[in-house]
């Protein structure tokens, strides 16, 4: 399942970004709404790498994660590697959110494909609304949806998240043509975090919740 999705995402996301009608990263549309950037980009997958997917798997076995929340869900990639580690960890829930419906509908059945859908409920809408009700203490959150949002997100989720919970940022390293990661990174470089950059990819950046 991943496999194919993974192949799927290398061999179609240069095409759908072509067709979006935007012509590189610096061409960003950070000038557009949420939802008008995801509708702008709904065919194109954006996922962590396999390398990305096998650290957060990782990660949250390492955690012990059970409860995991994901801001930016996409096709469902990342989420199918998080939850078959809640699975593995011995059950517990991860919760996604997409912006875009088709793209929403699409990551499900892919989780029902793979046989997560138990563990992963996607909550369709915008993250900084979908977000505001969390069940118990989060153990791990990673925040990969339109990165100038993502302090918006984190301050949403961040009275869930336990101490020593895990913060993961993607593609910090990646140019959207501005500083869209600023604000984020230099709040997870404060006191209520520690953080490090890890070269991989396009960058990801860990932060543990103190
Ligand atoms: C980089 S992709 C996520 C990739 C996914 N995590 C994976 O690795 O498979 C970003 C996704 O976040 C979604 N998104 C952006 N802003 C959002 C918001 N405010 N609320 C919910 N979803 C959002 C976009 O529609 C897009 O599908």
């Amino acid at each position: 399942m991943l496999g194919g999705l993974l192949e799927a995402e290398r061999g179609g996301d240069l095409d759908a970004i072509a067709a979006s009608g935007l012509t590189g990263s610096e061409s960003f549309p950070l000038h557009l709404d949420a939802a008008s950037r995801a509708d702008l980009l709904k065919d194109v997958y954006m996922s962590v790498s396999a390398e990305g997917g096998r650290l957060l798997y990782l990660l949250a076995r390492a955690t012990g994660a059970r409860t995991v929340v994901e801001y930016g869900t996409s096709l469902g990639i990342s989420a199918i590697y998080l939850a078959a580690a809640v699975r593995d960890n011995g059950g517990g829930r991860v919760i996604g959110t997409e912006i875009q419906p088709e793209k929403a509908a699409r990551a499900n059945r892919s989780f029902a494909a793979a046989g997560l859908a138990g563990e992963i409920e996607l909550r369709v809408g915008d993250a900084r609304e979908t977000l505001r009700d969390l069940p118990g203490p989060v153990d791990l959150l990673l925040l990969d949806g339109w990165p100038d949002l993502g302090l918006d997100v984190l301050r949403v989720v961040e009275p869930a998240l336990r101490p020593g919970s895990l913060v993961l940022v993607d593609d910090v390293e990646m140019n959207f043509g501005a500083d869209v990661h600023g604000p984020l990174l230099e709040y997870l470089a404060g006191d209520g975090y520690v953080a490090l950059r890890l070269p991989m990819a396009d960058g990801i950046q860990v932060a543990v919740r103190l």
